[in-house]
């Protein structure tokens, strides 16, 4: 790495840390200094500029999501358009856990060494079902670019306001339908289990919902496809029930998307 690469990086820590502090879109988490250091590690810095010098992004502009694996920020693009810019943290603790969701995906064949490649793969990974979701029709973000552990994505809501989640939204029998025919067309058209389906992983956008967070998406030849979408039709029961809508259970849904 050059010296000029080492300024850059540098210099992208800082803007970064001072978004970080301004703390404008900042709504959940924590100053938790060791995970800023995860994210503003050196070779994501560097991804950030390569993503910026490729025209992918023109500039973050703010913190919309701290979680404890993934940062998103709202960015611009070259033609100032919003977009959503997630960072996956290098060394979250939890990369074994992705591992049975990389294994059994026959997209992807041996598996990384090491908890960075992990990320990378898982990145990549969700650029991919991204794709595939939107070319089966299916309503998801438009994926833009991935490099390492960053993904630039088309950005759902009004910036810098992202689109309310089901668990923020009012939902009703249109949504309870919606969520119903996805899973299905998902299956169907897709080849793909979602496998982190939940209220907290759906948009409620204008123009009806979008399905996000699709990293741990499987196709439907892993495996444990069937257990994965089991769990998520259980998860999205036990949602609408909650909110007093639905009728249908678990194995009424799982007949209707495997028909
Ligand atoms: N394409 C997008 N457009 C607008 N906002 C987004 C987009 N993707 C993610 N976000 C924002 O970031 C939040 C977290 O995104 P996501 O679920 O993909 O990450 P995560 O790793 O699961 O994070 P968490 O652990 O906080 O759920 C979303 O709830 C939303 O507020
Ligand atoms: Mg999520």
């Amino acid at each position: 790495m050059g010296v000029a690469d080492e300024d850059e990086s540098d210099k992208m820590r800082e803007r970064l840390l001072r978004l970080e502090r301004e703390n404008r879109y900042l709504r959940r988490d924590s100053d938790d200094k060791k995970v800023l250091e995860e994210v503003f590690d050196r070779s994501t810095m560097l991804a950030v500029e390569e993503l910026i010098a490729r025209k992918d992004i023109r500039e973050l502009r703010g913190v919309m999501s701290a979680g404890k694996e993934a940062r998103v920020y709202l960015g611009e693009d070259r033609a100032g358009r919003a977009v959503a810019v997630k960072i996956y943290l290098t060394s979250a603790s939890d990369f074994r856990k992705r591992m049975g969701y990389i294994a059994g995906d026959r997209r992807f064949g041996k598996l990384p060494a090491g908890s960075r490649e992990t990320i990378y793969l898982w990145t990549r990974k969700e650029f991919k079902n991204l794709q595939l979701a939107q070319r089966a029709g299916i309503r998801v973000p438009a994926p833009f670019a991935f490099l390492k552990n960053i993904l630039v994505m088309e950005y759902i809501g009004n910036p810098p306001e992202p689109a309310p989640t089901f668990s923020e939204a009012e939902v009703g029998e249109e949504e309870y339908t919606w969520t119903l025919r996805t899973i299905r067309a998902l299956w169907n058209d897709a080849g793909l289990v979602h496998a982190d389906l939940s209220e907290f992983n759906v948009f409620r956008a204008e123009g009806g919902p979008v399905l996000f967070d699709m990293g741990s998406a499987v196709l439907s030849s892993h495996p444990q496809a069937q257990e994965f979408l089991k769990r998520d039709v259980y998860n999205m029961v036990r949602f609408f029930r909650k909110r007093g809508i639905g009728g249908k259970e678990v194995d009424e849904w799982m007949k209707v998307i495997l028909s």
